[in-house]
């Protein structure tokens, strides 16, 4: 028998070894790096630097990349012409630098997974993951080896069209789901042909866009940048050795995110120890001269290099000016020479100078069963049930006869979401489609569009629809957003249900049926009135290539509804920004407040009282964070703390009994939050700290435990220092935001 301390010795040993053996690593990289450098002139340095649009080919490009003037391109049309640039690049330049291929690979390459909000709304980081290494297999098939995602922006604010690219409205649930996608994109060896490097985007507070328009300027201060923004991406910088990251197009208290030295270089390269590429979002060096913080192409050139940004995307002010500024001693060598190590390192990481062709031998993998299937799975565990009227859902046996109309029934380009560039209609599976594939025979369902397309005002199909529905059991109404209403640049003032959707839904509940109104959109949506007109609301977001069979499954009680929402749902557009985590006030309203038409008339200024609240609106959302129904109940009892004073060394576990009450098995998703009682600064009202997907059968019951470390209770302070505060917190846990047990504990 070994002593204990052997083992020490023996993994200490280990530990030892490994890190040895790391840094040999590392240091022959950065030799073979120097290597390479050493050889280049200044014009192929440059080079580097420049990111071109793979779409505009001419021969111009082809003798632009045998001079080396081209270091990474995007949007490459196909596989065999990335391996001929790459041919020009390796073998007929001087350098022989592989070219990197990057594309827009954010919710699958072919087979196309929901949009990351709905993505977001399984709270699975385990789908996620296998999502992007589903998508980077895809991918990198194709010759695509560097991603633009994931988009890590917090979005607080539905108006914001490229909400649906984002993981929602809270910080912590947000870097999960992104470390998860750096993950999954990049899997254990980035040097593996099926790795592709992911890029976190886009830094920073480009979600904050004022009043939800898209490009808009944002004002964030530091502290809420550190507390709220940032998370993100140092924890996909520190934790999932993200490869890439990509500044923002909104400048942030007065200045543009690529030109933000102090954030590009204190934060991300010092703080945060990145040693990979910060690349410009889409000629956002350029358009700092449109935003007023440079004069011209030169000054942007040298207020992007100076800041920090290595590559420039499809604009040319580094191409064109780069050698004038370091001949003038505007610029030194040396920041040229750092970014150009940056950049190689990406390209010896990516194991492209060893491998740089695709094999166009190899049979693709895209939409094989396997990616389907987690597609749908995907799919199911993204839709979220928001009413459930008398257990409406899911159909039963009675049911012989279904009515499905509206105009998201059979949508198939629509229902694949914004950024599908590669995804197909023809591959894509309708809920229509796949309910009379896979429960036609038990049913007979009956068609009728109703409205063309969502924005559709037309009302002349609505006879028909209302004649079908009063010939069946159940209504199934698909309405929603077609996919170009939200994503980049597709803001909206207003986020109801566009055209005549709502009067349709509104004719339908009339007939008496039951109505079951299922939503594809990219972005929460105002349906306060169309879930009361509704006995079962089903939010879908926009669900991807096989939405069509996890819709039909879970509409059956094949599967049981699981997803929660990752972001507040306001009643109206005026209540934003609404979300859970909001700082703590001094006039918080109650549920007493006098509405507009409760006021009497002549009403004294003070009468109505005084807190904070609209006279229209009340204050509450329509829903909240964390909020989703099951066809299953689920119920917490018994929450203990392992202890109630704790210094912030420690961790504190938590457990809490979850009991299945209703008669399906059923999976929760169990979520814990705390709330600092009283900082250096106000604190929010809660926030998520840890969550839990949990499957139970009926009737069973299951100790659910967490461990929190207190050192998750750090805030940046007054002072700007991440410190945990001592004082008094709550402890909650539920099957939301608002729904939670409750206990206190003291951090000493
Ligand atoms: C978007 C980025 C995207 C880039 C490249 C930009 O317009 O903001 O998110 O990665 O284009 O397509």
């Amino acid at each position: 028998m070994k002593s204990p301390h052997f083992f020490i010795y023996f993994f200490l040993l280990l530990f030892l070894f490994s890190i040895k053996s790391i840094s040999a690593q590392e240091n022959e990289l950065e030799n073979k790096i120097e290597k390479v450098l050493s050889k280049m002139t200044l014009r192929e340095k440059i080079g580097q630097m420049n990111q071109i649009n793979g779409r505009n080919l001419s021969d111009q490009l082809y003798e632009q990349i045998r001079s080396g003037e081209v270091g990474s391109m995007l949007n490459v049309g196909s596989p065999e012409l990335v391996n001929q640039l790459q041919k020009i690049a390796r073998e007929e330049s001087k350098t022989g630098i592989p070219l990197v291929i990057a594309r827009d690979v954010i919710h699958g390459f072919k087979t196309m997974f929901p949009i990351p909000l709905g993505q977001a709304a399984s709270f699975d980081p385990d789908i996620v993951e296998i999502g992007a290494k589903i998508a980077a297999k895809e991918a990198s098939e194709r010759g695509i080896r560097w991603t633009f995602a994931p988009m890590m922006d917090i979005s607080r604010d539905a108006r914001w069209g490229r909400i649906a690219e984002s993981f929602g409205e809270d910080t912590y649930l947000t870097q999960m789901m992104a470390v998860a996608m750096i993950k999954g994109f990049q899997g254990k060896d980035l040097s593996k042909p099926s790795s592709i490097a992911a890029s976190a985007k886009h830094f920073i507070a480009y979600g904050a866009v004022e009043g939800g328009r898209d490009y808009n300027t944002t004002n964030i201060t530091e502290r809420q940048l550190r507390n709220i923004y940032l998370p993100p991406f140092e924890k996909a910088i520190r934790e999932a050795n993200c490869a890439t990251l990509m500044t923002s197009f909104n400048a942030n208290d007065g200045i543009p995110a690529s030109g933000n030295d102090y954030l590009l270089k204190n934060v991300l390269r010092e703080e945060w120890g990145f040693d990979g590429v910060v690349v410009s979002d889409w000629a956002s060096i350029k358009e700092m001269i449109q935003i007023g913080f440079c004069e011209d192409n030169k000054d942007a050139a040298r207020k992007g290099v100076l800041a920090g940004v290595d590559i420039e995307m499809v604009s040319s002010c580094y191409l064109e000016n780069i050698e004038a500024l370091i001949s003038e001693g505007k610029l030194q060598q040396k920041v040229i020479d750092d970014a150009v190590r940056n950049i190689l390192r990406l390209k010896f990481r990516l194991g492209l100078f060893t491998n740089p062709y695709t094999d166009l031998n190899k049979k693709t993998s895209s939409y094989s069963e396997s990616h389907l299937q987690a597609a749908k799975q995907a799919a199911e565990e993204s839709f979220v049930l928001l009413k459930n009227k008398n257990n409406i859902l899911p159909i039963s046996n009675k049911v012989k006869t279904i009515a499905i109309i509206g105009p998201m029934a059979d949508a198939a380009h629509d229902q694949m979401g914004t950024w599908s560039f590669d995804g197909e209609k023809e591959m894509t599976q309708t809920p229509l489609q796949a309910l009379r594939k896979q429960y036609g025979k038990e049913v007979k369902f009956i068609y009728e569009q109703g409205i063309a397309y969502s924005r559709d005002t037309s009302t002349a199909r609505f006879s028909k629809a209302i004649t079908l529905a009063k010939q069946a059991d159940m209504v199934l109404v698909f309405v929603g957003e077609e996919a170009i209403l939200s994503g980049e640049a597709h803001s909206l003032a207003q986020i109801n249900l566009k055209g005549a959707q709502s009067e349709l839904i509104a004719a339908l509940s009339k007939t008496g049926k039951p109505v079951v109104t299922l939503v594809m959109a990219g972005r929460p949506l105002t349906i306060a009135k169309e879930i009361d007109q509704s006995d079962a609301v089903l939010y879908l977001w926009h669900p991807g290539t096989m939405g069509g069979p996890a819709i039909a499954d879970i509409l059956f009680g094949k599967s049981v509804p699981s997803g929660k929402l990752p972001v507040t749902f306001p009643k109206y557009v005026g209540q934003i920004p609404v979300y859970y985590n909001h700082d703590k006030i001094g006039r918080p309203a109650t549920k007493k407040e006098t509405l507009l038409q409760e006021i009497p008339l002549e009403a004294k200024q003070s009468s109505l009282g005084t807190s904070s609240y609209y006279l229209d609106a009340g204050f509450d959302a329509l829903f909240d964070f964390g909020y989703g129904l099951s066809y299953t109940t689920f119920e917490y009892s018994n929450l203990v703390l392992s202890t109630v004073t704790l210094s912030e060394s420690e961790d504190l576990t938590v457990t809490v009994d979850l009991k299945n009450t209703g008669r399906y098995q059923g999976t929760e998703v169990v979520q814990l939050y705390t709330a600092d009682i009283f900082g250096s600064t106000a604190r929010p009202i809660k926030e998520l700290k840890d969550f839990k997907r949990i499957s139970l059968k009926p009737g069973e019951t299951q100790k659910v435990r967490f461990i929190l470390p207190i050192s998750k209770l750090a805030f940046w302070d007054i002072n700007n220092k991440k410190v945990v505060e001592a004082g008094q917190f709550n402890l909650m846990v539920g099957g939301n935001s608002q729904e939670v047990l409750i206990k206190e504990f003291k951090v000493l």
